[in-house]
């Protein structure tokens, strides 16, 4: 896109907020991205769903301007980092993957200290209340839980009201409650009309935050869509997996003809079922008659998207 035309024109809420095109990067020989194209758009989450090493990092960090793109183009709210990187930095909020806090300041003085790098924005007290730190506002840093210190971060990337915020895996390392509570904050950043982006390895995060998701793989898109029908296009009914001592290579191959059984895979020791007719499947299994010691079924997930599609898991913790 031109840069002057939108850097004078007062851009139509459909424009998308972040947009990327041809973004590859290489480190030495490793091309750790690919030729990546993706836009997100005001009062939306564009999740960025991976593996480890995926490039999701540097992926995100191009489009914050911290690193520089080998090949493609970069545009936030219409503008370029090679001619506009003042204005774009006032106007987006970054958490990076590791942020490092000073351990001896208190959350109110980490937080002025951040405001103070931007002319404009929240007060300290608006930003203390939207991640909940009212109650340690004296606390130091050293001194906060992992989630607490987690929204703190969040807190110094909303200082200066922000209508892009880019999170990088904002949640690793967390307890589900304290998930929970940053995932809060995004929502609310979004409701009022904000442009997430998200880098993640937890399909439920993706699922829960983004309206619109990639997934990454090896530096490549490789498949993109609502979290709902990136599912729906795995086409199947459920996920039914069994297990048991003496599911051997014949009981796989009973399994497999079963009716309502589209495909089957072992994961650890487990059979693994994608399933058209869950019904069907489960009456035909207690048929088959197999010395089953577990049986579990579930409606097929984002994890189960990556497994199709690659074969491998998408989390390796
Ligand atoms: N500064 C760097 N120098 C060399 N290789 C790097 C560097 N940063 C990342 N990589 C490599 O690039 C690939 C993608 O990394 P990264 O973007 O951090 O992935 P993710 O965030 O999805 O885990 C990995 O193989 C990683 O080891
Ligand atoms: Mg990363």
């Amino acid at each position: 896109m031109d840069d002057a035309t939108h850097a004078s024109a007062t851009p139509a809420a459909s424009d998308p907020s972040v947009l990327a095109r041809g973004l590859v990067k290489r480190y030495g020989d490793l091309v750790a991205v690919d030729g990546i194209d993706l836009e997100a758009h005001p009062g939306t989450c564009l999740g960025v769903l991976g593996p480890n090493g995926a490039g999701k990092t540097t992926t995100i960090e191009m489009l914050e301007g911290i690193r520089a793109p080998d090949e493609g183009e970069v545009s936030i709210l219409g503008r370029r980092w090679h001619r506009h990187a003042r204005s774009i930095r006032a106007r987006i909020g970054v958490q990076l993957q590791e942020t490092q806090l000073e351990d001896k300041l208190s959350v109110r003085e980490t937080l002025r200290l951040y405001r103070s790098f931007y002319k404009n924005g929240r007060t300290v007290d608006e930003v203390i209340a939207m991640i909940g730190l009212e109650d340690k506002h004296d606390a130091w840093v050293v001194k906060l839980s992992g989630g607490q210190k987690q929204r703190l971060t969040l807190g110094c990337a909303l200082v200066n009201r922000p209508a892009v915020l880019f999170l990088d895996e904002p949640t690793t390392g967390l307890d589900p409650q304290a998930r929970r509570r940053v995932w809060d904050i995004v929502e609310a950043f979004k409701q009022d009309g904000g442009t997430v982006i998200l880098t993640t390895h937890y399909m439920e995060e993706a699922d829960r935050l983004s309206d619109q998701l990639v997934i990454f793989d090896r530096g490549r898109i490789i498949a993109r869509g609502t979290p709902a029908s990136l599912i729906e296009s795995l086409g199947v009914q459920s996920i039914v997996s069994v297990r048991g001592e003496a599911l051997d290579q014949a009981a796989e191959t009973r399994l497999r003809a079963l009716p309502g059984v589209r495909g089957l895979r072992r994961d650890g020791g487990a059979v693994v079922l994608e399933v058209d007719d869950t019904r069907q499947v489960i009456a035909g299994l207690f048929e088959l008659d197999l010395a089953i010691e577990d049986l579990h079924t579930h409606r097929p997930t984002l994890d189960d998207v990556f497994m199709a599609l690659t074969g491998r898991e998408l989390r390796d913790d």
